[in-house]
């Protein structure tokens, strides 16, 4: 069920995402114990100009400036787009040089829309990994070096999905190097990486060469995924391409979208305070729970999910143990195959609510290893 990677897809050669036909279902049945949402949850109440609600284009008002301004960038710099799914497409599609080989190099492991998308644009996707090696994530080097002749650009996520760790500092900026000697753009998707926003691990990627476009969105650490309000930065150049992209694939952004994140965007700082609070609080709750299951675990330093290992395939465990308890949390071979038996745990949740998931996914465990034992 991970990202399938290959050559140019048209027609019935186009690939499901697998996740999402796994997780889209799963998510409708609305069970009790979620703790798959890799997004914060943050109740906005949100004061809205219904005159712009339709009307939002005849205002006057440009959304790229909201965006150039919380990341300090010039407002050419930026494409506002629909969400980071749309984004990684129209940012690869700006990233790939006119002239060069239409072959992009993609992290693994990786949330299947940022690393298949580009078979959709007649791009073949070839892999690149960081880990998958639950304690050690780094780049792997001498496989990406291997890679840079043969590709025009390379996708990644410094925040990974699913392991919530982060790209080291000395393979950010081994990767800007050889990236630039060899001519070739990164594409950098930046969703999670607010959470860290105020730390030393907050390094968005277009701040640090030429050649890179971040994409990002106030989906996963501002809670608004529904609005699908998304941007690219990066040099203004690269940016009129992402633009020009957008206009032919897209046309105009939806206009209720604008008004309601322009109601958002002022308050923006109000909904990152709240996660790490969610983090303090919950995140102790579920290191207990993993603990009094013999799980020893350290968590990623910041954000708001992570990869716990457990002993049997988790997409087995979660239809036998965990849809009877009401129990949801995402399979980490989703991602890549050898994350088969991992789960990524979410604890952006409501504090209630995660707090009630706890004895809930501690019977899940002791199940796992009941069954296990008996094996
Ligand atoms: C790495 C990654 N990028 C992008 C997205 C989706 O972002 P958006 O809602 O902005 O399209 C997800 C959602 O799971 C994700 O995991």
């Amino acid at each position: 069920m991970e990202p399938r990677l290959g050559g140019p897809v048209s027609g019935d050669g186009v690939p499901p995402v697998d996740y999402l036909s796994w997780y889209i279902p799963r998510l409708q049945e609305n069970r009790p114990h979620d703790l798959s949402q890799s997004g914060f949850e943050y109740d906005w109440n949100l004061d809205v100009d219904n005159a712009k609600m339709l009307g939002f284009w005849e205002s006057g008002a440009n959304p790229a400036e909201w965006v150039a301004e919380r990341y300090g960038v010039d407002v050419d710099q930026v494409c506002v787009t629909h969400g980071v799914c749309q984004a990684i497409s129209l940012a690869i599609l700006a990233a790939l040089p006119e002239d060069g080989p239409r072959v992009v190099g993609v992290e693994m492991p990786s949330f299947a829309v940022v690393s298949q998308c580009a078979r959709l644009l007649g791009c073949e996707v070839i892999p690149f990994h960081r880990g998958p090696n639950p304690g050690d994530w780094r780049l792997n080097r001498d496989e990406l070096l291997d890679i840079l002749p043969r590709v025009g650009a390379i996708a990644l996520t410094p925040m990974m999905n699913p392991s919530g760790e982060m790209m080291l500092k000395e393979d950010e900026d081994w990767l800007i190097e050889v990236t630039r000697d060899a001519g070739v753009n990164i594409v950098s998707d930046e969703v999670y990486l607010d959470a860290s926003m105020g730390t030393e691990f907050y390094r968005p990627m277009y701040l640090r060469g030429e050649n890179v476009i971040s994409v990002n969105s106030l989906t996963k650490c501002y809670g608004l995924g529904p609005l699908r309000f998304g941007w690219a930065i990066g040099p203004a150049k690269m940016i009129q391409d992402v633009r020009n992209a957008f206009h032919n694939l897209q046309g105009m952004a939806s206009a209720p979208s604008m008004a309601i994140a322009e109601a958002a965007f002022p308050r923006l700082d109000e909904a990152l305070d709240a996660l790490r609070a969610a983090r303090e609080e919950n995140l102790p709750k579920l290191i207990d729970v993993l603990a009094e299951n013999g799980i020893v675990w350290s968590p990623p330093p910041i954000g708001i999910y992570g990869l716990i290992p457990i002993e049997t395939d988790a997409v087995q465990a979660m239809a036998e143990h965990g849809a009877p308890l009401g129990l949801l949390a995402t399979p980490g071979g989703m991602f890549h195959k050898d994350l088969s038996n991992h789960l990524r745990i979410a604890w952006g949740g409501d504090a209630d609510a995660f707090e009630a998931a706890m004895p809930v996914l501690s019977q899940f465990l002791k199940s796992i290893q009941e069954e296990s034992t008996e094996a």
